[in-house]
Parts: structure tokens; sequence; C-alpha cells
């Protein structure tokens, strides 16, 4: 593993998969045992996966404590009903929630199937603070530059919102469905001032489909057409990437 510095923001370079996951991992436990009841922010996507079974490991053999968590998950499609498979609910219970010792009253994520959609949005802003707000914050990024469900825009949106999602999203989502029809046009997700309130950011990004976007995020101009690239102005970004995803960044940062 490699550590550079990029003003404010630390960019960790892993080995292999397999390092990267541990990183990301350690980290999220780092926090959790610094501060037993933080107010965690999840996100989905395959990029999380491998981490998430490797916290599940570590629960496993007794280095992490889950039960004074308070968890919120950074998007959901909307509609979905909670117990199709490619809800983000049945994502987070098949990879984290039912794995460790949650208690299920600390488990937010957006009611998919909520008949008033802003109704939604707004209490879910309103829990979050009632937690204590964010003390960190796991995110991926999308291939189009976005964080949550938060796509490239003129502005950069604010609280948790209902959002219609690009083609680009949607293509790239598609593999998880039997088909693009099938993908949910619109989301609930936490919004830019949501995911910048966190004390602490969690920045992940594996393959070589990420490379592009990621040097544009972190070195890029800071516009809400790429939306990740925001997190330039967070004090406290923790960047993971693996190799591939570091290809195109890697040479500035060894310059520096
Ligand atoms: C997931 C989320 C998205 C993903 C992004 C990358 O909750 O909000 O922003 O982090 O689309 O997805 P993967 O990891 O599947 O490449």
């Amino acid at each position: 593993m490699m550590v550079y510095h990029m003003g404010n923001i630390v960019i960790n370079v892993s080995g292999d998969l397999n390092e990267f996951n541990t990183n990301c991992a350690m980290n999220i436990m780092e926090q959790i045992n610094k501060k037993p009841d933080s107010v965690v922010g999840f996100a989905t996507g395959s990029t999380p996966e491998g981490v998430y079974k490797k916290l599940v490991e570590l629960y496993r053999s007794g280095r992490i404590d889950f039960e004074h968590v308070k968890a919120f998950n950074l998007d959901e499609y909307y509609p979905i009903k909670r117990d199709n498979p490619q809800s983000y609910y049945s994502y987070m219970q098949k990879h984290l929630y039912s794995q460790v010792n949650f208690n299920p009253a600390n488990i937010n994520i957006q009611n998919g199937e909520a008949e008033d959609p802003r109704a939604e949005c707004a209490e879910y802003e309103k829990k979050i603070k009632m937690a204590g707000n964010l003390d960190y914050q796991v995110l991926g990024i999308g291939s189009n530059g976005h964080i949550g469900f938060n796509e490239p825009d003129d502005r950069f949106p604010g609280k948790t919102h209902l959002v219609a999602l690009n083609e680009k999203t949607i293509s790239d989502n598609s593999r998880f469905f039997n088909s693009a029809e099938e993908v949910p046009k619109t989301a609930l997700t936490m919004g830019i001032k949501t995911i910048m309130s966190a004390k602490k950011i969690l920045f992940m990004a594996t393959g070589a489909k990420k490379a592009a976007i990621v040097k544009e995020a972190l070195v890029g101009d800071i516009t809400p057409k790429v939306p990740a690239s925001v997190l330039q102005l967070h004090t406290n970004v923790i960047v993971v990437l693996d190799g591939e995803a570091a290809a195109d960044i890697l040479p500035l940062l060894e310059n520096t």
C-alpha cells in the first residue's frame, strides 16, 4: 500500500483488491472502535461488496461491534419494493446488516415504497439530525462522477431529495436487472450538502473503468458536472483506490 497526500486529501493506493477491501474495512473499523455509537452512512454497489465481507469477518473475529452504530443508507431506488432483490434495502441486509449485530432500530434506509417521496426525504434528513449528524460517510463513485445518486447537473443539490437517474447510470446499473427497462428511473438520495456534512468521508474506487473519473474528481475543476469534485472542499477525506482506479492520477501523485 502507498499513501499520498494531495492538499487535504489522503490517497491510499492498494496493491490488489484484497488489500483494498482490507484497507477500507480497517478504516471503517477504526472509526467505530473510536466512537462505538458512530452515525455511519453506507453505500451500495459493486465497490463495497468485498469491504462489507471483510467487516463481517472482523465482526466474527470479535474486532468490531455494531451494537450502537447508527446506520443511514446513502440512497435507494424509487419506487421499489423493499423485498425486491435489487433494492438497496435488500443489498444492505444481504451484505452487512443481517450479518452483524446491528440493532434493527438503528438501521435507516430511504423508503422506496413511500407514498410521498418528498416527505420521506424531509423525514430522512430529520432522522440524521436527530441521530447527531453523520460522523462518517462511505462513498463510491459512478463512472459519470456521481456520488450517491447526485448526477451531473448545473448546480450541487442540497439535502436528501428525489432525483431522476441519468442514462449513463441506468445503463451502468442495468447489469443488476434483467434489462435497462427494469431499472427504476428515479431514486431518493442524500444530497451533496448531506454528504459534505459528514465529519469524515471514505471515498472508494476500483477498476480501470473508474481511473479517468477519479482523476477528474480529485484534480479537475470543482463543478456540479462532476459531483464528486466537491470532495476537494472537504477537510477530512480518505481516498482508497486499487491500482487500476489509481492509474490516471498516480503519475501526478508520484511527482509530488
Ligand atoms: C451506491 C451509490 C453509487 C455508487 C456508484 C458506484 O449507494 O450511491 O453512487 O457508489 O454508482 O457503483 P459501483 O460500486 O457499483 O461501481
